[in-house]
């Protein structure tokens, strides 16, 4: 028998190779091949057509189970799932370490069992101890939620066969499971996708809710659990600045809904806050106006939020290199705003250093955010405050123009309700907005004389 060849799975995307490499050659990552244990030779007759079951094929219309929601007892967690857990879906849910994850799921499973569900949380994290702890500083002691501290999937899945399936089941993380079934240590790719197809098909026999923690990497990707994506049904991301109180959880992938809303949370003393309105939240409250700051307003599925951007120019008197630094948008997309500011509109930024910042540790992911971010750029720049009730939102081409967005009408409606009077966006205005209160700007251009006419 021919020996079993070598083989490198990459942890970040998966990829295998029967050759160690420093780079992966498919997602590019450099230092992420390991080798595994060879796969099993395989000796059966490679003829898989016949020797099979028969399966059925069935019609579109073919009646189907409605399709039932159990909510978590957080309104902010059902609202980003698309409406409570699905019973029999698994969710991946990615955050980096420290952001709330623990404390998010352990809020939820207590919630979700003192409402009668049956919840169980396993973390192979910390020890029950811990884990009880933290409960009676969240006030949560008292919920009949099922404990336990366990990393062996056998063991886990033995005692749930013991008794009727819970409603949900926590696995606090997947990177600590190990499957007795294949070799390698907890948190190689081969363990944690064995672990995780293990507990899902449990999950899906049984009508069991699985929410899998995978810790992800500083480059946002899910490290290891990554290959996980496809494997489940919801991929929730758990974002924030940690030196920030404001926590959004996102669905980056959703097979039973849609994948716009988000929910918003605020770190307390007592656990995660749930946030209904949070449209004012990523504003600095600031009473004066000041130059260099644009308040965005962002859509975040249906909902409005406010955000202020804020730039900083400083002139350079030397030939040094300016820094441009960003926190909170794409430094790609800034090089080009500044980039079409120099062609179009004859601005200089070449000897100045450019610091753009996005306040309250929020991340502005809405293409709409060019022009509120052009508009604090110039204000910046020439030292001349925007009005102080004003708002900016527009996709700026490379040509200089100002494209329309999405919802227009719902941003200007949302900033008029808080007080921001003077809404600047693209040359058409929204159905039912003044000439007194919208203001269109076809090009950058008539963006930078508005701000120098700014008294
Ligand atoms: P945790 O849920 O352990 O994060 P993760 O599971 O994603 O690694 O939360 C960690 C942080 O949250 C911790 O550093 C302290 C903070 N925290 C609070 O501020 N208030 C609280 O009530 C709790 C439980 C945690
Ligand atoms: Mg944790």
């Amino acid at each position: 028998m021919a020996k079993p060849k070598r083989r490198y799975v990459c942890t970040e995307c998966g990829s295998v190779t029967t050759r160690w490499q420093g780079q992966c050659v498919d997602c590019s990552q450099w230092n992420t091949l390991v080798e595994e244990a060879p796969e099993t030779p395989f000796s059966a007759k490679h003829d898989l057509s016949g020797g099979g079951r028969r399966i059925a094929f069935e019609a579109l219309d073919a009646p189907t189970e409605p399709l039932t929601r159990r909510g978590t007892g957080l309104a902010e967690f059902d609202r980003a799932l698309g409406g409570g857990l699905v019973p029999g879906s698994a969710i991946l849910m990615g955050g980096e370490p420290g952001i709330g994850k623990s404390t998010l799921l352990l809020q939820a499973a207590a919630a979700m069992a003192r409402a009668g569900a049956s919840a169980v949380y396993v973390s192979g994290e910390e020890a029950t101890g811990q884990v009880r702890l933290r409960a009676t500083r969240l006030g949560l002691a008292d919920a009949p939620l099922r404990l336990a501290a366990a990393t062996s999937v056998r063991d886990i899945l033995t005692t749930l066969a013991a008794g009727p399936p819970p409603a949900l089941l926590v696995i606090d993380s997947i990177q600590t499971m190990h499957s007795d079934l294949i070799e390698g240590a907890p948190g190689t790719v081969s363990q944690v996708r064995a672990s995780a197809f293990e507990l899902i098909r449990y999950a899906k026999e049984n009508h069991v809710a699985l929410v899998l923690v995978g810790h992800v990497t500083k480059d946002g990707s899910i490290a290891g659990p990554r290959v996980l994506e496809h494997m489940v049904d919801v991929v929730m991301s758990f974002e924030g600045e940690r030196s920030h109180q404001y926590r959004i959880l996102r669905a980056l992938k959703n097979r039973f809904g849609a994948v716009d809303e988000i929910g918003v949370f605020a770190m307390e003393g007592q656990g995660l806050a749930e946030v209904a309105n949070p449209s004012l939240l990523f504003l600095s409250g600031r009473e004066e106006p000041i130059a260099g700051s644009a308040i965005f307003p962002a859509l975040e599925g249906t909902r409005p939020v406010l955000v202020e951007v804020q730039a900083l120019i400083v002139r350079l008197q030397s030939g040094a290199t300016p820094r441009r630094a960003v926190v909170g948008w794409d430094s790609g997309r800034l090089a080009m705003l500044l980039a079409v500011l120099e062609a179009r509109c004859g601005l200089s930024f070449s000897s100045a250093e450019v610091y753009l910042n996005v306040a309250g540790g929020y991340r502005l992911s809405d293409p709409a955010a060019d022009l509120a971010v052009a508009a604090a750029l110039v204000s910046a720049l020439a030292d001349k405050p925007l009005p102080l009730a004003s708002v900016w939102f527009g996709e700026v081409s490379l040509a200089g123009e100002v494209r329309p967005v999405v919802h227009p009408g719902v941003r200007v409606r949302e900033a008029a309700k808080l007080g921001f009077d003077l809404a600047c966006g693209p040359p058409d205005p929204p159905a039912g907005a003044s000439a007194k209160a919208y203001a269109g700007l076809s090009t950058l251009a008539k963006l930078v004389d508005r701000v120098m006419a700014a008294t």
